[in-house]
């Protein structure tokens, strides 16, 4: 009887013991330490088991013995939300262990019998496929993992290059490394792989670069040269170079090139076509200031001066850009200073700002009373605008990271997070008092998405409303219309289930209401309402771009933009116009379906 108990209690024990993947061994060291040691380097990936709840345990891959930076990951405790891949490429022929620091909330003892550990596989697939509802199409969005601001943009040899603030090991912030994808386009992108990874001076945050023509760094001709911020425990500006068109990095051994006794990041480095020099602007994010420097080498920087006290100064300064804008109708150039700020954007969270003024290669002078504040787009998820270096015809093209940094890591989507916006063209524009704002207008390259010929309807409407059917959920809806004074348009997107998003015109300013256009619970700050002031014209004229779950709204010549994200249950099918007090004259209403070839 006895033996019999002892023989099943050993059964129990022995089954509710973790079984470990073949070629992994896993040691418990106690004092919240694990080691695994990656026995089998045949396959290409180890995938470790995320739990987005939960607290990050410190991952050090030591190879030979020796660590390499730490990879803070989610390891999960009781539920496995998805998996991230620790690429084995590297260390085939290597001794590799991981020497694991376990996170807040993972068992005191036996922590063994967490989930993280018989769950880790070895493997030699990775499906990074799209298989997410909400996964936007002709937007740019990482394989997988989180992403945040677009960095590091250049043109070069007909191919739009694209870096991101990228976290390989989950899809919240974390592990900043620079993603990359390219573009023939600008929206059709094929990721590479990560090109800039953290090392002994921090993670990467974000930065921008430049191809140097004239080989001034003497890193070699026509050498990518990439600034970004070094954010360890203080921040800096480091550079590393690429020799194979930007697709792989070598880091400069006189790092850090740019250092201050305060937190300064996020450079933007160009060509002054009118000084003959480089040129930097960073910000010092919490003195609510842009720095601006020069330099003949990329190398060696002086600091020239410093701005602030415009605009919205009571809130971080982060991923600026200066550019030389032209009013395409006066032929009038500007210099214009991009800021991006969090919180205190229009709507709460996360924005772009601008100044225009003048740059002399040393001090920007701004044209504005320091009170003056411009915003780039009103919508709410619209944030480190910054513009692509080369970018061919004389173009301004920019991107911004299609968020806000009040509910990024909680957007209801699971093995990626973010995408960026539609590439817009920016430049000038001549306001009523004289003064110029910025111009914002999605990019031509869209157009090349449009599907055939649109559906078009002309119509009046009235309060009953017209309908549009939707072809999909990815469209570019052009419509001019004009409007009663005094009366209220509505351009209502909605689905079968009831659920609508509302663009509200009244005759000076436009509003964007998604309270109830599908998941909106996620975070209080999601449902807010966004507006934008009209432009002028008498005819109004709209852009509207929809791409399964954001809605990138554009004044026709570009006097206003909003981006907004959306989460329908189900997509959007039809546009319908209301108009409330007095009928809207909708002079056309073209409705294009969008797809990729
Ligand atoms: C802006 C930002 C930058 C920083 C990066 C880090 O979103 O905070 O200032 O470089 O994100 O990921």
């Amino acid at each position: 009887m006895q033996i019999r108990r002892i023989i099943l209690a050993l059964c129990a024990i022995v089954m509710s013991m973790p079984v470990f993947a073949q070629g992994l061994r896993v040691d418990d060291l106690g004092n919240r330490n694990v080691i695994v040691r990656i026995d089998d380097l045949s396959k290409k990936y180890l995938l470790l088991p995320v739990q987005e709840n939960v607290p990050e345990s410190g991952v050090f891959v030591t190879v030979n013995g020796v660590a390499e930076p730490v990879r803070n990951v989610r390891l999960a405790i009781d539920r496995v939300d998805y998996m991230v891949p620790l690429d084995l490429a590297p260390y085939k022929g290597k001794v590799v262990a991981l020497d694991i620091h376990i996170g807040e909330g993972h068992r005191r003892t036996n922590v063994i019998n967490d989930l993280c550990w018989s769950k880790m596989e070895l493997s030699d697939e990775f499906s990074a496929e799209n298989i997410e509802k909400y996964r936007p199409v002709f937007h740019h969005t990482p394989p997988y993992g989180w992403m945040n601001d677009p960095n590091g943009m250049f043109y070069k040899d007909g191919v739009w290059h694209l870096y991101y603030q990228f976290n390989p090991y989950g899809s919240m912030w974390g592990n900043m490394t620079w993603g990359h994808s390219v573009s023939k386009d600008l929206v059709n992108w094929e990721h590479l792989p990560a090109a800039i990874t953290a090392d002994q001076w921090g993670t990467i945050f974000s930065g921008s670069a430049v191809v140097d023509v004239n080989n001034t760094s003497g890193f070699g001709e026509n050498a990518v040269v990439a600034m970004y911020t070094s954010a360890g425990i203080t921040q800096k500006q480091s550079i590393a170079y690429s020799l194979d068109g930007g697709r792989t990095y070598t880091k400069y051994d006189g790092n850090p090139v740019i250092t201050a006794p305060v937190e300064c990041r996020d450079p933007k480095v160009f060509w002054n076509e009118e000084t003959g020099c480089w040129n930097c602007v960073l910000v010092s994010p919490l003195e609510y200031e842009a720095w601006f420097y020069t330099s003949k080498d990329l190398k060696n920087w002086t600091k020239e001066s410093e701005f602030g006290g415009h605009g919205v100064t009571s809130a971080i300064w982060e991923c600026p850009d200066i550019i030389k804008l032209t009013d395409p109708e006066t032929g009038v150039s500007k210099w214009v200073l991009l800021i991006n700020i969090n919180p205190g954007g229009p709507a709460g969270g996360s924005a772009t700002q601008y100044f225009v003024g003048d740059f002399d290669g040393k001090t920007f002078v701004c044209d504005s009373a320091p009170e003056v504040v411009n915003w780039l787009d009103y919508g709410k998820d619209h944030y480190a605008t910054v513009t692509w270096n080369h970018a061919p015809e004389g173009r301004t093209v920019a991107i911004a990271w299609m968020s806000n940094w009040q509910y990024a890591n909680q957007l209801p989507t699971r093995q990626f997070r973010s995408a960026n916006s539609v590439a817009r063209d920016l430049a000038l524009i001549k306001t009523q008092d004289g003064s110029y704002r910025v111009s914002v207008v999605p990019s031509k390259e869209i157009e090349t998405l449009r599907n055939g010929k649109p559906m078009t309807s002309s119509f009046s409407a009235g309060s009953k409303g017209r309908a549009v059917a939707l072809p999909s959920s990815l469209c570019d809806i052009d419509m001019k219309f004009t409007a009663r004074k005094g009366s209220k348009v509505t351009i209502r997107l909605s689905n079968e289930n009831g659920e609508h998003a509302d663009l509200v015109y009244d005759g000076k300013s436009y509003l964007f209401d998604r309270s109830e256009s599908g998941i909106v619970d996620f975070s209080n700050d999601f449902a807010v309402l966004t507006t934008a002031p009209a432009s002028p014209a008498s005819e109004q004229h709209i852009r509207m771009i929809l791409d399964v779950s954001s809605v990138e709204m554009f004044d026709g010549k570009g006097w206003w933009a909003m981006t907004n994200l959306v989460y329908p249950t189900s997509p959007f099918t039809k546009v319908e116009v209301i108009s409330e007090n007095g009928t809207c004259r909708v002079k056309s209403l073209k409705v294009y379906n969008l797809s990729q070839n």
